[in-house]
């Protein structure tokens, strides 16, 4: 009975939190750190959906664990699926999307038609290194740093507001995938942060 009761006001709250979307593609270790920080007390968040490209990533399978949606598209017929995605998120009363690791661009329409906040995070110092690959291109420029950046997107590729940045200093031993491991470790922590900041000046 204590226990029951114990669900419904986990459920209440969460009712009365922000609801937000995360969209993922793969491992979502960025997902799992925005999850946790939506449980601490100080959080007002609750992730209520969470949608991806791809069926079974470690992402999703954490997500059910947690009993949290998941809704999978393939994005075959893109301006179908936005639609459909749309119309979801409206369903839900989504007021903001965190992409963590989500590997598909949105289009300008599906940007537009959201209207709340999008949030996005990036493994680069940006401006710099848009796009893929950004590890490899900066071990290749023989770069002393790099980072993580966590920005609102718009309707170019990385190039939205910057809410908040972490430097991560590169090594002469450094691989791609060595810095990509640093780098995410930051990230993880990077995301709530940013998260905070902005919903605190709601
Ligand atoms: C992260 O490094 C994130 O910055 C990157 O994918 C990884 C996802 O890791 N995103 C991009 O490159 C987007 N352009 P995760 O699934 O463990 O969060």
């Amino acid at each position: 009975m204590e226990n029951q009761k114990f669900h419904c006001m986990v459920k209440l709250i969460g009712k009365n939190k922000i609801q937000c979307a995360v969209f993922i593609s793969g491992r979502g270790t960025n997902f799992k750190s925005i999850y946790n920080f939506s449980k601490t007390k100080l959080s007002k968040i609750n992730i209520q959906i969470v949608i991806s490209n791809k069926h079974g990533v470690d992402g999703i399978k954490f997500a059910k664990k947690k009993k949290i949606k998941t809704k999978i598209f393939n994005f075959k017929n893109i301006v179908l699926t936005e639609n459909r995605i749309i119309k979801l998120l409206e369903k839900n009363n989504i007021k903001y999307i965190f992409l963590a690791g989500f590997m598909k661009i949105l289009r300008k329409r599906f940007i537009k038609k959201f209207k709340n906040p999008i949030l996005n995070i990036h493994p680069s110092l940006l401006p710099k290194y848009k796009g893929l690959n950004t590890h490899v291109r900066v071990i290749q420029n023989k770069e002393k740093f790099s980072g993580c950046t966590v920005h609102f997107v718009n309707e170019r590729l990385d190039s939205g507001q910057i809410i908040m940045k972490k430097k991560v200093k590169v090594l002469k031993k450094d691989t791609p995938k060595s810095l990509a491991m640093k780098i995410l470790k930051e990230e993880n922590k990077l995301y709530p942060k940013a998260i905070s900041k902005i919903i605190s000046k709601i």
